[in-house]
């Protein structure tokens, strides 16, 4: 029997990455400098957005994205119920309640007519997930939010775009991730988009304690010896410059990078259509796919073996899969705090029980993407 030994995901860094981190750690400047700001003008030119603003995770920019719009205890978040569990937390952070909204298993985004049901007077903010690269339909919850701010959780969205619009510039504030599982990664990191002045310099300052001039405004300025004021009360969110330097420089392959996902997430498609069981990723020409992950679904009512049966049995193949990501109403922690339900959302239980990541990666070669098909379609 072959076996191969193919990760589920594996960044594409080397020379040139570990050359760019020779600049930051020769020069002393370590925290964020000259090299997350060149990653933040990289990134805001390459998203079509005013402000880009470095921070340490999808999460932390999450977090500030709500924090900066003021939300608060009594205030609602509407959050997809098929996602990374951050994209729920976040809300609790701020002491808010997480409202749930079913997904349409067809995108595993979130579901329009779910969305319109959960709307109430007390919503203050959606946030839209654009899941495995793929944008959600932002004009139709627009439609439906009639102007409650939206904070695009586009953890897996670099370099994506919907209706020719790049993720992060869609709603009135985007976050993203750099986490080595994304299509660019600085190893933990994350970035805040938005067209909004108010928002952006809230947001830069409440990355850095709110103190309301950065390090390096004041290192470099007249007095560097005067402390800042600190006119809000902040959290330590900022990005080394070590990370901003491997940014740069792997920003500057994200194209490459999605064009070969792009083609060979085609190659996938094509091969894998006559399996009744498996269901491949569909979406209509308004959207860019940024095939973060290629995630499949498996209609138990026809395949051969479980899920998790599939998942072993190409496991022992040395193909790694994983489920898409988790029904976040169905983990222990939201279970027993707010007594959800599995059947609570069914679109999001499906995806839970039933999606499959298959491996889609910058370090893969031609032989594999054969092997993942040809293995597939022989059960
Ligand atoms: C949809 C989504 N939101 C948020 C996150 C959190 O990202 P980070 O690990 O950068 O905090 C992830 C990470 O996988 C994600 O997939």
């Amino acid at each position: 029997m072959i076996v191969r030994n193919i990760p589920i995901s594996l960044p594409v860094t080397g020379e040139e990455e570990w050359l760019a981190v020779r600049e930051p750690l020769m020069s002393g400047w370590l925290t964020s400098g000259p090299k997350v700001r060149e990653f933040e003008q990289l990134f805001a030119e390459r998203h079509h957005v005013k402000h880009a603003i470095a921070v340490t995770s999808a999460t932390t920019a999450l977090h500030l994205a709500l924090v900066a719009l003021d939300v608060k205890p009594g205030d609602e978040v509407i959050v997809p119920a098929f996602t990374w569990v951050s994209t729920a937390n976040v809300v609790l952070y701020c002491g808010a309640t997480v409202v749930f909204v079913d997904i349409d298993p067809a995108t595993f985004n979130i579901s329009i007519d779910d969305l319109k049901k959960k709307i109430s007077n007390r919503t203050k903010a959606i946030i839209p997930v654009h899941l495995f690269g793929l944008c959600a339909d932002m004009d139709r919850i627009k439609e439906t939010a009639h102007g409650i701010p939206l904070i695009e959780d586009a953890a897996c969205a670099a370099g994506a775009a919907y209706k020719g619009k790049p993720a992060g510039s869609l709603g009135d504030i985007g976050c993203f991730s750099f986490h080595p599982r994304k299509s660019v990664t600085t190893g933990e990191g994350g970035m805040v988009t938005t067209n909004n002045d108010q928002l952006a310099e809230k947001i830069s300052m409440l990355r850095n304690h709110g103190a309301s001039v950065s390090e390096e405004q004041r290192h470099h300025g007249p007095r560097p010896y005067i402390l800042p004021d600190f006119n809000l009360m902040g959290f330590n969110y900022r990005m080394t410059d070590l990370q901003g330097a491997v940014g740069v420089v792997q920003l500057k392959k994200i194209d490459q990078f999605i064009d070969e996902r792009s083609t060979w997430a085609s190659f996938y498609s094509h091969q894998l259509k006559d399996i009744e069981w498996l269901k491949t990723p569909e979406f209509s020409t308004d959207f860019k796919h940024g095939w973060q992950s290629y995630v499949t679904l498996i209609d138990e009512t026809k395949s051969p073996f479980s899920r998790n049966m599939i998942m072993e049995k190409l496991q022992a193949r040395g193909i790694s899969t994983r489920p898409g990501t988790h029904a976040v109403h169905m983990l222990n922690f939201y279970q027993q705090k707010f007594g959800l339900s599995p059947d609570d959302f069914p679109g999001a239980k499906t995806a839970n029980n039933c999606s499959m990541a298959i491996p889609l990666h910058n370090r893969m070669v031609t032989d594999d993407y054969h092997f993942v098909v040809e293995v597939l379609k022989s059960f």
